[in-house]
């Protein structure tokens, strides 16, 4: 387990990554929790890769010994929100389990306070039932700051978030 975390790395996403993002993109048990539904074609997938990922202005896809195998995403606010962003990602159902999401967060953690010295708050929105990714949070130390009853309609059914959250000053405690 070990060796696979060494082989881990970020890097932003290129169009040529689409046959690695539909694996994970096309899976319903990884866009379970996801805004999104899974792809069932490869012009859907490219489409939301083109759109939305490449746009984004920090979106990266998580990869072991450079071949993607998920993505992580920071949507840092602006104007009031300025101060905070919110993180999310997925990774290829094949490679659960293994802690590389936990490992990849930490990656982010380590270094986006340096690169944007506004940011003082990451946050995460988690579905009350994704208790993997509830699992991942609380071990890279983010606050459990409590239950958004009733927070986002998914798939037509209005669904509990947890809001948690990790502070630039969290890093040295
Ligand atoms: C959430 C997700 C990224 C976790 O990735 P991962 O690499 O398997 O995570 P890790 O291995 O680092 O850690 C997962 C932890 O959750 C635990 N876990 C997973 N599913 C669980 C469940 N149903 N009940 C209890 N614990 C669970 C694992 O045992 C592990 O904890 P441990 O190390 O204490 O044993 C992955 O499951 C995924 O891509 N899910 C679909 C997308 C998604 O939900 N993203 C988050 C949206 S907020």
């Amino acid at each position: 387990m070990e060796d696979q975390i060494s082989k881990l790395s970020l890097r932003p996403f290129h169009l040529s990554d689409i046959d690695d993002f539909m694996v994970w993109a096309s899976d319903d048990l990884v866009t379970r929790f996801c805004s999104w539904d899974a792809y069932t074609s490869k012009e859907g997938g490219l489409a939301h890769l083109r759109d939305r990922t490449l746009p984004h202005p920090w979106h990266k896809t998580i990869c072991l010994s450079d071949r993607p195998i998920g993505s992580i995403c920071l949507t840092q606010g602006s104007g009031e929100a300025l101060c905070r962003g919110e993180i999310g990602y997925a990774l290829a159902f094949k490679y659960w389990g293994q802690g590389l999401a936990t490992h990849a967060v930490n990656m982010v953690l380590s270094s986006v306070f340096k690169d944007k010295p506004e940011l003082e708050r990451i946050e995460a929105l988690v579905d009350a039932d994704n208790v993997g990714s509830q699992r991942v949070l609380e071990k890279v130390g983010f606050k459990k700051e409590g239950l958004l009853r009733k927070y986002l309609i998914h798939r037509g059914k209005t669904v509990d978030v947890f809001m948690y959250s990790f502070l630039s000053t969290d890093l040295i405690k």
